[in-house]
Order: C-alpha cells, then structure tokens, then sequence
C-alpha cells in the first residue's frame, strides 16, 4: 500500500530530512547451531513506526530482529539475530539519529555458552539445564552517544502494575517518552496488529490512547515526538 503512496504528499516540517533510528522485532538467542531461546515479538509496532516516519520525510534506518514482516519501504534495513548484535549496530547509528525509538524485544539473557555441536537428546538425562548471563541493554547502555539534543522513546511490555514500571523505566534508561501497554490486555502486546497504549513523558501526565491499529499508534506516536500534540504539563 505504501509503495503507491508518494510520501511527498506526507511530508511533516519536524521530521522533513531527520534521521530516525528504529529498533523492532525479537532477538534470537542461540543455544547451539539449531536452536535459540526468543520471544513472541512479531516486529509490527516497530515497523509501523519506522514505515511512518519514512512517509513523513525521514531518514530512517530500522535494525530489526528475526521477523516475517516485509522490509518498510524507503527505509534502510539493518537485520540483526542477537541481541549484541543489535546494541553493535545501534552504538554506530545512535550518534547521528535525530529520534531514535527503541521499539525491540531484546532477550535480556542469553545462553552463557552456546554449544558447538547439536544437543543430542540421547547424551542428556531427563533434564537439561542452560546457564544465562546478561545481555547489553540496547537503549540504556547506548545512552552516552546518543545525539544531543535528540529524542529518545522507549516500550515497555508490562503484565502488572504498568504505569509504576514504564515510569522507572522512563527515568532508568534517560528516556523523553516511553510507551506502556499490558501484555494482558486484549488487542494489546505481542502478535496482534492493534495496541492499546499509554504515552508517558517527562513532565506530562500519561496519556491514555485508546485501542487502536500498530499503524494508528505510530502515528499518534511521531506526533507527539514532533510535539505537535504534546498535552500540557501537568494537564489531563
Ligand atoms: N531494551 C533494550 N535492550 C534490552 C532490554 C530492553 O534496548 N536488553 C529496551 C526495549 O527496546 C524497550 C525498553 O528497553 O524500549 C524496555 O524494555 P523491557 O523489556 O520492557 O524492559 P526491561 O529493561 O527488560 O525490564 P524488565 O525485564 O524488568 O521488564
């Protein structure tokens, strides 16, 4: 559909030649050279967001886990399976983007040591056990090089107590907006195309969307990025 969409018609004057850094998808994590520990991300909501920007006039390079989804079009893409993977490609990009949105499922483990040779069934017991060490964090551990004066959103997929979490994760990983929704919630999270969304800023009192499609999300989104929409401080 947007291939036959000429995105003159939908230039935007904040985001007109800006440089927006997107992460989406999954990161796959491997145990050994078959198998991998993931998550249920499909990569749309980050998608939305990298196909949106584009369309207002942007520059935008999407590093994206293991998805299914068509590669957005006029976007550079940057595929990547783990999650060292993406914060290697994020170090280099994050410098020059203008907005950079972090939209990924990052694994925050992977296995401590991914095995050479396919773990044979018949060499293991009952069990089997794997060992996890951290991963980088994309967006916080990437926070020093980022651009002054860029803008920088987070998500957070949370299954309780939402708005106390995406708020410390606002504030823990230095971010200007961060989008909350309840993997609980119907319509919300992984695997479906709508979403149902609460915009948190710094200074800003949250802002409850309603359910709405991943395409309909990022444009409420890169409005308020562009502050065209912003709600008043402090305001409801
Ligand atoms: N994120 C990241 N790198 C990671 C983990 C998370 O860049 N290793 C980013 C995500 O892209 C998202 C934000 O941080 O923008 C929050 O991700 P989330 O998985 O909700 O948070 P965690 O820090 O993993 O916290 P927790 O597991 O405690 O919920």
């Amino acid at each position: 559909r947007d291939r036959h969409r000429p995105r003159a018609l939908g230039r935007d004057d904040y985001f007109s030649g800006r440089r927006v850094l997107v992460t989406a998808g999954p990161t796959q994590e491997p145990i050994d050279p078959v198998r991998y520990v993931g998550n249920r991300s499909s990569g749309r909501m980050g998608y939305a967001i990298a196909q949106a920007a584009w369309r207002r006039g942007a520059d935008v390079t999407l590093v994206t886990g293991p998805s299914t989804l068509d590669h957005p079009w006029g976007v550079d893409v940057v595929p990547v399976e783990t999650a060292q993977e993406m914060f290697d490609a994020v170090a280099d990009l994050v410098g020059s983007a203008d907005v950079a949105v972090f939209a990924a499922a990052v694994s925050d483990f992977r296995p401590s040591d991914v095995r050479e040779k396919k773990v044979k069934r018949s060499e293991e017991g009952d069990t089997l056990s794997v060992d996890f060490q951290a991963n980088p964090d994309v967006a916080r551990d990437t926070r020093g090089a980022r651009k002054q004066g860029s803008v920088t959103v987070g998500f957070a997929l949370e299954t309780h107590d939402m708005l106390e979490h995406a708020q410390r994760k606002l504030e823990s990983k230095g971010f200007d907006l961060l989008v909350a929704n309840d993997a609980t919630e119907e319509g919300a999270g992984f695997g479906v195309s709508t979403n149902r969304v609460t915009i948190l800023g710094v200074g800003h009192d949250p802002e409850v969307l309603p359910l709405l499609s991943k395409d309909e999300v990022a444009e409420r989104l890169l409005d308020r990025v562009s502050g065209s929409t912003a709600p008043e401080a402090g305001g409801s």
